[in-house]
């Protein structure tokens, strides 16, 4: 098939709804040959058959879970292109709001999960001559918010994270290129939820739209055009980078 990533073997986490789902659908259209994976395994089931991929169960803290999806992908697939380490939780609170739990529990699926799967995936795409990983951080690893401390500090870790990993592809000149995207707040049925959770709905969905300078929130689309310019060879000059797509929170 012909396509921006044509033929690209694609490993994308947290598939089943949200930006992974949006850059799954839009991977798919430029061609790759898309694997998702979920720990929500009836979602993910659902949405790879509404899409078209195929789906893996998988909790991305699980170490052991990684290494076995990886030799299934090289099974299957023979290769490895593309990394997409999308699955995160928000831990919503203060330093005094949250628990030490609460504080692990969110470094553990959304720091070390990208530590496990970049350490599974990349001797497998070494051998496949190099390629591609995206490792989704946010705006608020930039931005703080005395209510976001585990969240805010963990997606900062994985901007840091990915360049190291990126420097150390670079030096052992295995062809793998490490990128972070770092939205701003994206309209995903999770957010609408969050807006609908609140006292005053509409006047959430407000404050978080003019928290942007653009005036509004983003769109799925608007990231997973991002993640297919980043699966791609048109970034091939790009590894170790923060790409920032917030409507200018980061800025403002
Ligand atoms: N939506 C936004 O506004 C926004 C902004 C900045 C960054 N991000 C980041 O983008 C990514 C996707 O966000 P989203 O809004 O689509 O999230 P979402 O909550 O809608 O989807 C996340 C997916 O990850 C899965 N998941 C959660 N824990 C998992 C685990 N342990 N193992 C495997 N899968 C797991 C969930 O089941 C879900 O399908 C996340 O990394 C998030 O932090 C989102």
């Amino acid at each position: 098939m012909a396509g921006r990533v044509a033929d690209k073997v694609v490993l994308l986490t947290g598939g089943a709804m949200g930006l992974g789902r949006a850059a799954a659908k839009a991977l798919l259209a430029e061609g790759a040959r898309v694997i998702i994976t979920d720990v929500n395994a009836e979602a993910g089931a659902v949405t790879a058959d509404e899409i078209g991929c195929e789906f893996l169960a998988q909790d991305v803290t699980d170490w052991e879970r990684w290494q076995a999806i990886i030799a299934e992908i090289e099974a299957a697939h023979g290769r490895l292109d593309v990394l997409v380490n999308n699955a995160a939780i928000t831990v919503f609170g203060s330093v005094m709001d949250i628990s030490p739990e609460d504080f692990r529990r969110c470094y553990t699926v959304d720091v070390d999960s990208i530590f496990m799967g970049c350490k599974a995936a990349i001797p497998l795409m070494a051998k496949s001559g190099g390629g591609s990983i995206v490792n989704f951080s946010s705006a608020a690893g930039n931005k703080p918010s005395p209510d976001l401390a585990a969240y805010n500090s963990a997606k900062a870790a994985v901007a840091m994270l990915t360049k190291s990993i990126a420097l150390w592809c670079a030096r052992e000149g295995n062809g793998i290129r490490v990128n972070s995207v770092q939205p701003g707040t994206i309209l995903t049925p999770n957010v609408e939820s969050v807006i609908q959770g609140t006292p005053d709905p509409e006047a959430t969905r407000a404050a978080f739209s003019v928290a942007q300078p653009i005036g509004r929130m983003g769109e799925v689309d608007d990231i997973a055009h991002l993640v297919v310019y980043l699966a791609s060879d048109e970034s091939k000059f790009a590894t170790g980078a923060p790409f920032i797509v917030d409507g200018g929170l980061s800025i403002a």
